[in-house]
């Protein structure tokens, strides 16, 4: 029988193995299952009711179809073997066998694997940004040391930035989050000020700038932005 188990449960397989191995055919055939089924709970972070379906009392009749979860894994399974299978094709070595690719290797802990960005995306359009901003600390709550999503300032700036012309004030509210772990991010000072031109705000812009570069003076975006402002400002006061 096939064992994808998620890569770090081996040790513990290998052991199971050598107990199982002791046991009646039809109770070690059960006992390999059960495990797989282990490795897949724990690789997509979920319980056994996720794909199989709920009976009578607290049973489960785990030979039901009903729960299209089940077919959606069953194919993954098929999938992760034909990749493996191909790795393994394309390489010939014993390497390729032991960085074989399992439900974890994109599932992470996670049903439903995808980038941070998608889902605060989404957040916004369909809750706004204040709920975005809930789920993200939220995530990074629960997830923030197993390397499931990008909860790096590169990629929150990122984001913050894909809305600095569209909806400012979404940029904002996520730059503003990032003050929260790293307050002498000048970049988030940065993105902003940015947002606030966007506005037509340049007084609000100013301060941000000058708080930038006070935490980073070489902050070449911050002087630019600044210069340009205080320009036009002074332009202004002439008129
Ligand atoms: C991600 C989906 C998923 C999760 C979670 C899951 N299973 Fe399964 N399970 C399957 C699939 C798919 C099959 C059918 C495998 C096949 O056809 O070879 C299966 C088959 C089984 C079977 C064999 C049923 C039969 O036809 O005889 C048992 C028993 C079982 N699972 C128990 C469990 C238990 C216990 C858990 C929780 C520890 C669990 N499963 C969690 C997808 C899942
Ligand atoms: C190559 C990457 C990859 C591997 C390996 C992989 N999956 Fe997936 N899986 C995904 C992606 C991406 C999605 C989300 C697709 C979507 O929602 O459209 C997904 C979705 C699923 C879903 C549906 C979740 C939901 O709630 O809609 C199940 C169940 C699932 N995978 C089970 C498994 C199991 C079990 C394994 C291991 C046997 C596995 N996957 C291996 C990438 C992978």
């Amino acid at each position: 029988m096939r064992v994808l188990p998620a890569s770090r449960l081996w040790p513990t397989l290998v052991t199971a193995a050598c107990l199982a191995a002791a046991r009646p055919a039809e109770a070690q055939k059960e006992f390999e299952i059960y495990y797989q089924m282990q490795a897949m709970n724990d690789a997509l972070g979920v319980s056994c009711t996720y794909c199989h379906v709920p009976a009578e009392g607290a049973r489960v009749d785990y030979k039901a179809e009903s729960n299209p979860k089940k077919a959606v894994a069953r194919k993954m399974r098929e999938m992760t073997a034909d990749i493996n299978a191909r790795v393994w094709l394309a390489t010939g070595t014993e390497a390729a066998r032991e960085a074989s690719v399992t439900c974890v290797s994109c599932h992470r802990g996670v049903a439903v694997p995808g980038p941070i960005a998608g889902i605060v995306q989404r957040a916004i359009e369909r809750e706004g940004v204040e709920a975005a901003v809930t789920q993200y600390r939220d995530l990074r709550r629960r997830f923030y040391e197993r390397d499931v999503y990008d909860f790096t300032e590169a990629e929150l700036l990122r984001i913050a930035r894909g809305y600095v012309d569209s909806n400012p004030d979404t940029a904002i509210a996520l730059a503003a989050m990032n003050l929260d772990w790293r307050p002498r991010s000048a970049a988030s000072y940065v993105v902003m000020a940015i947002a606030h031109t966007r506005k037509l705000d340049d007084k609000g812009a100013i301060p941000l700038l000058k708080k930038a570069l006070e935490l980073d003076p070489e902050n070449g975006a911050a002087r630019g932005h600044l210069l340009k402002l205080e320009e036009f400002q002074h332009l202004r006061e002439k008129r």
